[in-house]
């Protein structure tokens, strides 16, 4: 019998308290539960909000990383072996399976939802045991860090799939982040006509440049059927509910950390539909994967930086400088 198997990982201690810790798993992996050893893992906002310590729903200490892409090189019992080998990207929700919403199908809704990387242990490390129904296969070929991409392009592909049918219509997207980004990407792919908003030089700049949207440093009035907020602060949701035309669509994809006041009489009147999004279900997850296999989306475009798991310090600052910068991966 061998013993347990170390492996390094992310630690965030408390706010601004971050380091690389060594830990170890079980030498057998639990039942139904596949051992990932991670290739790439995306820092995204959420993760420096951890660090920052205005994350509403954490308590330290947390172990990060729910954007991930790895191999499995392991499985426990009941897990059928030939996933060992197989390149996966990871769906970080946990979902309860009995509550109300998880009955009706929105599981991503679970009244008791539980994120890897914030409310249960993430993947920012050499290794993780994973439950097998959190991991999608990915296909040969993909370039392996072009997996980290899939997570945040799922949101796009919820958000879009929310949305409706875009074809043909005139979309606005407020935020030219990673996040904005994707769903500007999505919407195109979807055929509408996209513009990208952002208040940043540098990111109007990105989403010029690198991705090729007609871009804007202020949304005007009433003259889009669709607008993504992908921002989370109220000038950018005011922006976006005056933006749209009688019965046009805000979609809330941003996360708002403080109550924005908004306008909710031009809600009533012009019969406006505001819509919000929480991550994603299998199927959005699913369509991301296909996005970047058949090359409609290049997941290379987002990615600004490679750093080594040890100096994960160096990759969140990197990621917090934002700018020109999008996606920092940690390498392990
Ligand atoms: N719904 C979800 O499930 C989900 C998932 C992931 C992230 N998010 C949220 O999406 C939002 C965007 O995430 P991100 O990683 O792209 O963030 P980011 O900070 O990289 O990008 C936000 C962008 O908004 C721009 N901005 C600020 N004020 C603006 C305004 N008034 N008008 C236009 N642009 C403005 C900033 O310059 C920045 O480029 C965040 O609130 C994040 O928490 C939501
Ligand atoms: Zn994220
Ligand atoms: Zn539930």
């Amino acid at each position: 019998m061998s013993g347990p198997v170390p492996y390094r990982r992310v630690v965030v201690d408390a706010p601004e308290q971050l380091r690389v810790e060594t830990a170890s798993l079980p030498a057998e992996v639990p039942e139904g539960h596949a051992r990932l050893r991670p290739a790439a893992i995306g820092i995204c906002g959420s993760d420096l909000h951890v660090l920052g310590g205005h994350h509403p729903f954490v308590s330290y200490p947390v172990h990060p990383g729910h954007e991930v892409v790895g191999g499995v090189v392991a499985v426990g019992a009941g897990v059928d072996p030939t996933w060992v080998g197989r390149a996966v990207a990871l769906e970080p929700s946990l979902a309860c399976g009995v509550c109300r919403t998880c009955r009706r199908g929105k599981y991503h809704l679970c009244e008791d939802l539980r994120v890897m990387g914030f409310q249960a242990p993430g993947a920012m490390g050499e290794l993780a045991d994973v439950p097998l129904d959190r991991l999608h296969p990915l296909p040969d070929g993909m370039p392996a860090e072009h997996g980290a991409l899939v997570e945040p392009l799922a949101v796009a592909t919820h958000a879009l799939r929310l949305a409706g049918d875009v074809a043909g219509c005139d979309v606005v997207v407020l935020g030219a982040g990673t996040i904005g980004l994707t769903c500007a990407v999505v919407a195109r792919e979807d055929g509408a006509k996209v513009l990208v908003v952002d208040t940043d030089d540098a990111r109007r700049r990105v989403a010029a440049e690198r991705f090729g949207f007609e871009v804007a440093s202020t949304v005007g009035e009433q003259a889009f059927d669709v607008a993504l907020e992908c921002v989370g602060n109220e000038p950018a949701l005011r922006s976006a509910i005056a933006a749209v035309v009688k019965a046009g669509t805000v979609m809330v994809i941003g996360v708002h950390g403080h109550d924005p006041a908004i306008q909710a009489g031009w809600v009533q009147d012009r019969e406006l539909r505001l819509q919000g999004t929480l991550m994603y279900q299998t199927e959005d997850v699913q369509r991301a994967i296909e996005l970047l296999a058949d090359g409609r989306v290049d997941a290379g475009a987002w990615i600004d930086a490679r750093v080594p798991l040890e100096e994960a310090q160096r990759g969140y600052d990197l990621a917090r400088a934002g700018g020109a910068t999008l996606k920092v991966l940690l390498i392990p």
